[in-house]
């Protein structure tokens, strides 16, 4: 079996049904403490994001983190439920820690996430092959569930909340370049596609005080981080008023205004104009021409929006519930085009084989890809979910060779759409922020520009965490390549 810990990668980096397969590892984090906490997170970022979260709530109360799961006393895997396959890599795994803990029976094994929200306490009672469950709304209550371990108990919390948005903790950031950071605005989804277990799994979406946001970030760039992604499941729907967060009415009874995505997009970008401003995912019936002009109002807010579209088909987009058609879409796409350009960056994500998808309606998904030219785009079969609308409502008929065979259609076309998008970057000087060193070379530096694109260029010994001029000189479709240029006199 492949080897996931040697398999440590950035989720943007896969383009296909792989990058549910990411997973991340914690770094060590030596303060003294006494006891060590080993934490892999799979799934989004959200979850990854959750993990810093899980990490300072145990920091506090005993355990620094370690990158060796061998000298680790308690093992947590943050999990994803997205698609059966997410799941069956989680559970390969757990089975491999299994056989450790029969050799050290001491060590706890803890499921937190998607996974322990959806299968519950099923997976201590019937499975047997987990000490606790906890969902991700309940990562406060780890101390106390890690104690109840300790005394012999099983311990399991998947309480949903309607409040909980983990505001005043204080992240202990676990995969960090130093440069780029996550920041989750919101928690949850509201929304009902047919397909999808967020809803489920992560409850009912609230937004996160914009105050703490903005007080995030600035600390951020106070230590030296140059960009931040603003998170959630649906950005465009983030609302925060004092109205609807009496708590915080309280304490702010001054401010009474309603703070939207665009106003809260507009506050982080005022940290700083040095620090970058990303953020995902923006969903078509909601992502605003007012988020679109912010855009444009400053430069730091990166010209690179994720619109997943999911199917280029209306029928099928209903069936999904959407709610938005192909042209609503294209609309959205032309807004984008004509507001923030034709170098704004947009991403995609689509699901292949949903369920009664005829091969006309297939080839809608492939015409609007050509229509939008996504830069990238994460690409999936559709895999049935328990629980969810289309289970209940819709048979999964379509037969997983013609789902995967459409998925190598959709793959082909966006291939060749991420060479084109970027052949016209050749030639161009880019702003690049720069991350580290390449992963292939020592030699190199790697970062990227505002588009979301990675570019590679070679290492002049210009510190990460520095804006650079790079002029792209040669592209593949996943990468740009080039060279530092003083952008006055090297032209
Ligand atoms: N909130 C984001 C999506 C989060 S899930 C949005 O609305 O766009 C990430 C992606 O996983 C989805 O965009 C979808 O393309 C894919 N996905 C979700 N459920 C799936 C399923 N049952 N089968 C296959 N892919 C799925
Ligand atoms: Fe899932 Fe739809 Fe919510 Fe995205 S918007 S998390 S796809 S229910
Ligand atoms: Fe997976 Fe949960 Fe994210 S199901 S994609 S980890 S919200």
């Amino acid at each position: 079996m492949k080897n996931l810990i040697d398999d440590i990668s950035i989720l943007d980096d896969s383009q296909t049904e792989e990058a549910c397969e990411t997973v991340k590892v914690s770094k060590k984090t030596n303060t003294g403490k006494e006891r060590k906490l080993y934490i892999e997170s799979y799934g989004c970022q959200m979850n990854f994001s959750d993990s810093e979260i899980v990490s300072s709530i145990m920091s506090e109360n005993g355990f620094d983190t370690t990158s060796e799961f061998k000298e680790a006393d308690v093992i947590f895997l943050n999990t994803c439920s997205i698609r059966e396959k997410a799941e069956q890599t989680v559970r390969a795994r757990l089975s491999q820690f299994n056989t450790i803990k029969k050799e050290r029976p001491e060590m706890m094994i803890g499921v937190l996430g998607c996974m322990a929200e959806r299968l519950k306490s099923k997976l201590l009672d019937e499975e047997k092959i987990v000490d606790l469950v906890v969902g991700p709304d309940a990562y406060r209550d780890l101390p106390n569930l890690v104690e109840k371990v300790d005394d012999g108990q099983k311990a399991v919390n998947t309480f949903l909340s309607r409040e909980e948005t983990y505001a005043d903790i204080s992240p202990v950031r676990l995969n960090s370049n130093g440069v780029t950071a996550l920041i989750s605005i919101m928690r949850g989804c509201d929304n009902m596609c047919s397909f999808c277990v967020v809803p489920f799994t992560r409850g009912r979406e609230r937004s996160r005080d914009p105050y703490s946001i903005v007080k995030e970030a600035e600390d951020l760039f106070n230590k030296g981080f140059k960009e931040v992604t603003l998170l959630g499941q649906n950005v465009d729907s983030y609302k925060w008023s004092p109205e609807v967060n009496n708590k915080a009415k309280l304490e702010r009874s001054n401010i009474s205004e309603i703070i939207n995505f665009a106003n809260l997009l507009e506050m982080v970008a005022k940290v700083s104009p040095e620090l970058r401003v990303r953020f995902s995912t923006s969903h078509p019936k909601d992502i605003t021409d007012e988020v679109l002009y912010t855009i444009k109002k400053y430069e730091n807010i990166c010209n690179y929006i994720h619109l997943p579209v999911q199917s280029g088909n209306s029928r099928v987009l209903e069936l999904m519930n959407r709610t938005y058609t192909r042209e609503w879409y294209i609309n959205r796409v032309d807004a984008i085009r004509e507001i923030l350009g034709d170098d704004c960056g947009i991403s995609s994500d689509m699901i292949t084989g949903f369920c009664s998808e005829t091969e006309e309606e297939h080839k809608d998904t492939l015409t609007l890809m050509d229509y939008a030219k996504y830069d990238f785009s994460y690409m999936f079969f559709y895999s049935e979910r328990p629980g969810t609308l289309a289970e209940k409502k819709y048979e999964d008929d379509i037969p997983l060779e013609i789902k995967k065979r459409r998925l190598s259609e959709v793959i082909a076309k966006q291939k060749e759409l991420s060479l084109e998008r970027n052949l016209r970057d050749v030639g161009k000087i880019h702003k690049v922020l720069i991350e580290g060193t390449s992963k292939r070379s020592q030699e190199q530096l790697q970062g990227r520009n505002t588009a979301n694109k990675v570019v590679i260029f070679d290492n002049n010994g210009l510190p990460k965490g520095s804006y650079t001029n790079v002029l792209v000189t040669e592209c593949n479709s996943a990468t740009l390549f080039g060279k530092v240029v003083d952008q006055e006199n090297d032209l």
